[in-house]
């Protein structure tokens, strides 16, 4: 098995109100990016990590995590996904791909070993956490309450077979822009395996997150 993660970074972090790209902003003391990639780059499964992230982002990357292959990322996470994915493909392939948001720092180890044990049965895995408040729908007013009964949350890292997630994203013609690969890979025919997620991977995505994402830490790491 080759298997090659990819981690995207070439986002702008506009809800999280940080000053430079939150991927590059500090917790925990390094930029988030190195974080995420130390955990996949010192995985004894994982063979070669990519870092897709700007062009004028590459230099800070280098600096955040050392040498690293990195690819221009595109306008959207599908985009820089696909970016990450063609440069695998044309430096070889791989067998498995875990895609994994540089976004979300903290990346248990027990994860990584769920997400690729579940590639033996399935074409892709996701890690997925429970839905603890309520639901409903809303716009102006409050509206229906969806029963939260079977409603996950859905993170990353998500683990593929690398051919088929690679078909999926190019073969896409949705016209919504997809939030993460596994719906792709869904669309596409093929079969996503949920495993245990972890509080730990939590996004930072709104100004708030960054305290929650160092008290995750502190409480963990201690
Ligand atoms: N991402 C990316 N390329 C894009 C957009 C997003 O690589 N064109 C990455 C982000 O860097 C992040 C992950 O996808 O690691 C999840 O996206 P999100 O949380 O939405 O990050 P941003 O797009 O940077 O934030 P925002 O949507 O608030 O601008
Ligand atoms: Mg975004």
């Amino acid at each position: 098995h080759r298997t090659v993660a990819l981690i995207v970074a070439a986002g702008r972090g506009e809800r999280s109100g940080s000053a430079l790209p939150k991927q590059f902003a500090s917790v925990a003391g390094r930029p988030m990016v190195a974080h995420s990639h130390a955990a996949l780059a010192g995985h004894a499964a994982v063979d070669a990590v990519v870092v897709v992230t700007g062009t004028d982002q590459f230099h800070a990357v280098q600096v955040a995590v050392g040498p690293v292959q990195c690819v221009a990322g595109g306008a959207t996470r599908r985009q820089s996904v696909l970016a990450g994915l063609e440069s695998i493909a044309a430096a070889g392939g791989a067998d498995r791909v875990l895609i994994h948001d540089a976004a979300r720092p903290f990346l248990p180890t027990q994860v990584i070993d769920r997400l690729l044990g579940a590639l033996d049965s399935a074409s892709g895995a996701v890690p997925v956490l429970a839905v603890a408040d309520t639901v409903a729908r809303c716009g102006g007013a409050l509206g229906d309450v969806v029963p939260r009964d079977g409603l996950v949350r859905v993170q990353t890292p998500q683990a593929f077979i690398f051919s088929e997630i690679l078909a999926a994203h190019r073969g896409w013609s949705g016209d919504a822009e997809p939030t993460d690969d596994a719906q792709m890979l869904r669309a596409a025919g093929g079969m996503v395996a949920p495993v245990t997620g972890d509080t730990m991977l939590e996004k930072v995505t709104y100004p708030d997150d960054f305290a929650a994402a160092e008290a995750r830490a502190a409480a963990r790491y201690r």
